[in-house]
Order: structure tokens, then C-alpha cells, then sequence
């Protein structure tokens, strides 16, 4: 139940109703009051009219018989008399007779002395409601002041205001609904996607090679946010367990390797002193092989003591263009008896770093790139500055690689050459992190490879 107050839906769905509620009964007030004033004022007008009337006429009345007749001579008493006999009967007809065109209207009037009381003609049932008066005093020359009066009733007036307010009411529920039922679809079309991502996510925990579905708009950004995250987290866990190994590969193949340095440099002295011995003999046949596969087994060493037992960085700095140069006169001793074009495209930048170590990590790269490439073909070093690191990409036009070989390049011993060690790449992977810098590969099969390796400048 808590989960549903809080809940992105009901709090969405409060909100928009109780803001269209508002604004509904906001806007009806002012639209119902500025009816109710107009109406009011038309009304005031039309009975202030009628009253208006009433008066006129009974100046009428009492001005003609007033000038037939000469109150001045009369008594007082015989004057109440006259007005009372000859003046009240048409004065009460006319306003009955007025009366019927309003019979909505409450008339009357106390004008002594035709009358010592108010008099009402009205219907009783409006007689204690509010009303709208207007009040018209009479004036007749010696006579007491009498006034005329003309009601209407509130509820008359209101009627209409009222309807008004009813429809607005109906208007304000229909909305109130109306939004409801608008939020809570566009929520659960949200809610939807954001409980999908909540799963994705639970999923994740375990296995992170799930991915979130595609979605549109900013929680399509964060799925894609969330999948990146999950990405990176499973390389680094991935490079991680990598470099884990390898430290502990380095260490074993250490030890073993010291070992087997010294008689292999006994088994290569003597087996030069043999080849002199047996210089023009049958037998010498038998030594060439000895010092072959020796001197394999020498370079298989010298790699593992390099691999396996790190030295700290020497940095200096170096200048990239000039280094490169450098590094493919080397490379070129390498390619001596193949056809095989170098292309260096170099920007002027200097990086800070251990240049042996480097001259070992570059040329590892474009000794593979020589040898991938079956004597013919073209390497191309190109380097530029990128944000806070140097990138430098070797392609070359070789065999390439699949996706599979591609996931195991930088395992140490791993090879595809009859002659290989499978220490190459593991060795530039290392001197790369050792500096602080990253290693992409792009490869494809039958067309070449490219090496990325990123410097810190
Ligand atoms: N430029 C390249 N083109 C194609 N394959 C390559 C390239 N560089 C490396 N490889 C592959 O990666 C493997 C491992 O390379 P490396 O660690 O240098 O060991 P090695 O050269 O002794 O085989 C190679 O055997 C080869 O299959
Ligand atoms: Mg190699």
C-alpha cells in the first residue's frame, strides 16, 4: 500500500487531477461571478424601468386631478377622502394591470394617505426570500411622502447563474476524470519501461551479459547508459582476471626459466666447440640442428626473463617522430628479403616514457605485422595527438585475425606460429599498462590488422 502512494502513478494522477480541479473551479468562479454581476446590473435596469412607471404614473394621476381641483380649499380630511375615492382605483388598476406583464415581480407601494400600510402584490412564496429593491419615493405637494416599490427575488435572478454552476460542476468532475484516466495511461506507458528497467537491472546483478531492451527518449538514454556501464564493468572484471594471471604466470615462468638459462648456455658452448671439432665431417651434420633449435630456445628465454621479471620504468622523454624513425630502420632488418613498404606519419609530439621499453613494445608489433604479411605488403605508423594521450596505430596489409584469435592475442604462450613464443603481445600489453596507456585492436580476416596504442604524452 505504501509502495502505491509513492508510487510514480498515483502521485502523477493527484497531482494533474487536483491541478485541473483547481484551475476548473478557479476559472468558473470568475466566469460565474462576471455573469452573476452582469445580470444583475441587466435586472436592476429593468425593474429600476417598472418602478420608473409606476411613478410617472401616479405623478400623472395626482398632478391632473390636482389641477382640476383646488386642494387649497379643502379641508385636509375631505383631501384624504378625494384621493382615497377617486384616485386609489385606477393607480390599483394600472399597476395590476402592469403587474401581468411582470409576474415575476414584487410591486408595491405605500402612499398615504391612500393607504395607511404598505401594500404587496406578490406571489407569498417570495415574501421572506432576498430580493432585489428598488424603492421610488413620491412626492406630492402638502401630502405625506409615500414611495413605490418594485422586488424580484433571488432565486429568480440566480436561476440561470445557478444552471451555470451546475454545468460547471459537471465540467470540472468530467475533466478531474478525464485527467485521471489520461495520467495513469501515460504513467503505466512509463512505468511500463522503468519497471522493465528495474528488472533488466535485477538480471544484470547476475549475469552480465544481459542487455537492456531500446527505448525511445531519456529512458531510452539511460537503458543505453545502463548497458554501457554494464559493458565497461565486464571488460575491466574481464582485464582484471587477465592481469591476475598474468602476474602469476610471470612468476612461475620466472623461476623455471632461471633454471634452465645456465645448461642451455653450457649446451650451446659446447655444442659450438663440437661443431669446430667436426668442421669437414659427416658427422657435423648432427651439430647444426643442436645450435638451431638452441638458439630458439635462447630467444624463448631471453623473452620469458623479460616477460616474467618486470623492471621498473626508466621514463624519458622522447620524441615521437624521431624515435619511429628509429624503430622502422629496425624493422626493416627484419623484412631484409621480402618487398614490404613502410609508411610513417608522424605529428611532432613528445611523450614521457621508457624509450627501451618501447623500442621492445613497437617493435614486437611490427616484427607480428612483418610476419603476417607473408614478405609483401605495407606497414603504416601513424601517430597524433589525442586529448591526453598519443595514439599510435601500426596497420598492416596481413593475413588478419578472426574474433577468436582476437580473444587470445594477448594470452601469454598463445601462438599460430610453428616458431613462435605467444610472448610478443603479452609483452606489449604489459609495457602499455605499466604507462598508464590502453591497447585497441581492429582486425579482419585476409584483409590486415591495425594496433591502436595510446601513450599518456
Ligand atoms: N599483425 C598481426 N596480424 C595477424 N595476426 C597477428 C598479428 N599480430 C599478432 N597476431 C597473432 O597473434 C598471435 C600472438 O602474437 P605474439 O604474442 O606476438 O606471439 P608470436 O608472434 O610469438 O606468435 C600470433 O601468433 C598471431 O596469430
Ligand atoms: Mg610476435
Amino acid at each position: 500500500m505504501k509502495r502505491f502512494f509513492q508510487s510514480m502513478r498515483f502521485q502523477l494522477t493527484t497531482t494533474l487531477v487536483l491541478f485541473v480541479v483547481l484551475t476548473m473551479v478557479f476559472v468558473s468562479s470568475v466566469v460565474i461571478s462576471s455573469v452573476r454581476n452582469e445580470i444583475f446590473s441587466v435586472e436592476t435596469k429593468r425593474i429600476e424601468t417598472v418602478a420608473d412607471q409606476i411613478t410617472d404614473k401616479y405623478q400623472k394621476l395626482y398632478e391632473g386631478n390636482a389641477l382640476q381641483f383646488d386642494f387649497g380649499h379643502i379641508s385636509v380630511e375631505k383631501q384624504k377622502m378625494y384621493l382615497k375615492k377617486f384616485q386609489q382605483p385606477p393607480f390599483d388598476d394600472y399597476i395590476k394591470s402592469l403587474k401581468k406583464n411582470f409576474p415575476e415581480l414584487e410591486i408595491g407601494y405605500y402612499i398615504p394617505p391612500i393607504n395607511d400600510k404598505t401594500v404587496y402584490l406578490s406571489d407569498p412564496k417570495y415574501m421572506l426570500s432576498k430580493k432585489l429593491t428598488i424603492i421610488k419615493p413620491i412626492y406630492t405637494p402638502k401630502m405625506e411622502k409615500g414611495y413605490i416599490f418594485v422586488d424580484e427575488p433571488y432565486p429568480l435572478i440566480m436561476k440561470p447563474v445557478n444552471e451555470i454552476r451546475e454545468e460547471s460542476n459537471r465540467v470540472t468532475v468530467y475533466s478531474a476524470l478525464f485527467a485521471a484516466l489520461f495520467v495513469l495511461i501515460v504513467t503505466s506507458i512509463f512505468t511500463f519501461k522503468i519497471v522493465k528497467i528495474e528488472r533488466g537491472l535485477k538480471t544484470l546483478e547476475t549475469d552480465l551479459d544481459y542487455r537492456l531492451p531500446h527505448y525511445s527518449g531519456e529512458i531510452g538514454d539511460i537503458a543505453v547508459s545502463i548497458n554501457n556501464m554494464a559493458e565497461s564493468l565486464k571488460r575491466n572484471i574481464e582485464e582484471s582476471q587477465r592481469n591476475e594471471a598474468l602476474r602469476t604466470l610471470g612468476m612461475f615462468t620466472a623461476g623455471v626459466v632461471h633454471e634452465v638459462r645456465n645448461p642451455l648456455t653450457s649446451i650451446k658452448g659446447f655444442a659450438q666447440i663440437l661443431q669446430k671439432k667436426l668442421e669437414g665431417k659427416p658427422e657435423e651434420k648432427y651439430v647444426e640442428p643442436i645450435l638451431h633449435e638452441t638458439e630458439r630456445l635462447s630467444r624463448i628465454v631471453k623473452d620469458l626473463l623479460n616477460y616474467g621479471k618486470p623492471t621498473p620504468l626508466r621514463k624519458t622523454q622522447i620524441n615521437v617522430p624521431s624515435f619511429f624513425e628509429r624503430i622502422v630502420a629496425l624493422g626493416k632488418q627484419f623484412s631484409e628479403n621480402g618487398n614490404i613498404e613502410f609508411q610513417l606519419d608522424c605529428e611532432n609530439i613528445n611523450v614521457n616514457a621508457d624509450e627501451k621499453k618501447c623500442e621492445e613494445l613497437f617493435l614486437n608489433l611490427i616484427i607480428n605485422s612483418i610476419q603476417a604479411m607473408d614478405k609483401k605488403g605495407k606497414i603504416t605508423i601513424k601517430c597524433r595527438k589525442e586529448g591526453e594521450f598519443a595514439k599510435i596505430s601500426i596497420s598492416d596489409t596481413g593475413c588478419g585475425m578472426d574474433k577468436d584469435q582476437l580473444e587470445h592475442i594477448f594470452v601469454p604462450f598463445y601462438t599460430t606460429k610453428a616458431e613462435g613464443t605467444g610472448l610478443g603481445l603479452a609483452i606489449v600489453y604489459r609495457v602499455v599498462k605499466e604507462h598508464g596507456g590502453k591497447i585497441e585492436v581492429e582486425s579482419e580476416k585476409g584483409k590486415g590488422t591495425t594496433f591502436h596504442i595510446y601513450l599518456p604524452i
